[in-house]
């Protein structure tokens, strides 16, 4: 097999996929019903007056420039002593919402809710410098694409005998709370964000603390017993309608290859325009020692012991940015290579020609 010779690393010469790179959307997870949880598109007409509460910001869509003119918000402190700024609507709901909860004897408070783009500047660096940027990515939005700016997403923290609970490895332990208190969410208009299992749509880790604000309980109700994402319930994730050919494999499950898929599928994600027609899987001819040990060459520190190619055709848009590819063309046949250890998920080590 000697086409993997002819691959040239787009990482270094496609800038705007190398900033994606460092996105992830984590180790390869059990795939979902993503196809099928696409289908509702919905279009949201900015209210005339006020901000919209439907409004989406995600890694590729940004605030809108005229938000801070219409956001009305309200300040508290929570019970560390911090101020918290929310928005208005958003802050009435969350007191509600409070209200419910501690009648179930849960405890929850505001740990941040709106942030300026310099506050959230100041999260990505400390972030980056206790982390290293590829957790930073996944976890912090980057300035002028956090749905913190907004101030309809508010990140909780709970209250447990007394004691606050901040940090946010200490607070993902406490599963049955969590499932409380989103069982409760959308009665307040609230919706959960970042969903576990489904990084490979939001481009971020599983938050049960980040709920987000819409204003009206139906549509949450609606997302929620769907259990989709928002972007998913906008239209606004179209990964769905991909044709996905697994082949058939000897060596891998179905499984297997649907998680490298949402791995691959995760990356595209941040593609811009670029109109994707179909990922298959390469076959088992590609699954060679010659080939795990170029992934280990390129990845030296990995320890890899299983490699998967797999194949894309896609349609690059007019204007390609800063991307390499030629505009308006056709690539097919685009390479994509994956490996991982016996207890890893599917990382992607290189892909291109
Ligand atoms: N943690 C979320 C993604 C943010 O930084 O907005
Ligand atoms: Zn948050």
């Amino acid at each position: 097999m000697m086409k993997k010779r002819s691959i040239i690393c787009l990482f270094l010469c496609v800038s705007l996929i190398a900033a994606f790179a460092l996105t992830g959307c984590g180790n390869s997870t059990t795939p979902t019903e993503a196809t099928e949880a696409a289908t509702e598109a919905v279009t949201e007409a900015p209210a005339a007056d006020g901000i919209d509460y439907m409004v989406l910001v995600n890694k590729t869509h940004k605030l809108p420039d005229d938000w801070e003119d219409k956001l009305e918000t309200v300040h508290m402190t929570n019970s560390v002593g911090d101020d918290v700024e929310v928005e208005k609507k958003a802050y009435d709901a969350y007191l509600k919402l409070k209200a419910d909860l501690e009648k179930e004897d849960i405890h929850v408070d505001l740990d941040s809710a709106r942030r300026s783009v310099e506050a959230q500047q100041r999260i990505m660096d400390d972030f980056t410098e206790k982390y290293g940027a590829d957790y930073a990515a996944k976890t912090v939005a980057k300035p002028g694409y956090s749905e913190h700016h907004t101030g309809l997403a508010l990140d909780l923290y709970l209250i447990i005998d007394g004691k606050d609970v901040v940090e946010n490895e200490d607070m993902i332990q406490y599963t049955d709370i969590w499932a409380t208190i989103h069982s409760k969410l959308a009665d307040h208009g609230f919706i959960l964000r970042y969903l576990e299992d489904k990084e490979y749509i939001t481009g971020y880790g599983y938050e049960p603390w980040h709920i987000r604000y819409i204003d009206d309980t139906a549509k949450a109700k609606e997302i929620t017993d769907k259990g989709i994402t928002f972007e998913e319930y906008l239209g606004a994730y179209t990964g769905g309608e991909v044709s996905i050919d697994l082949g058939s494999s000897e060596i891998y499950t179905e499984d297997d290859l649907k998680d490298a898929v949402i791995q691959i599928e995760c990356k595209f994600a941040f593609w811009g325009d670029v109109d994707l027609k179909n990922i298959r899987y390469a076959g088992d001819e590609a699954v060679t020692d010659k080939n795990l040990a170029w992934m280990n060459e390129l990845a030296p520190d990995a320890k890899y012991t299983q490699v998967a190619e797999f194949l894309m055709d896609f349609h690059t848009p007019k204007d390609v940015g800063e991307m390499t590819f030629n505009a308006d063309s056709d690539y097919t046949d685009y390479q994509w290579w994956l490996a991982r250890t016996d207890d890893g998920g599917w990382e992607i080590v290189t892909f291109g020609y």
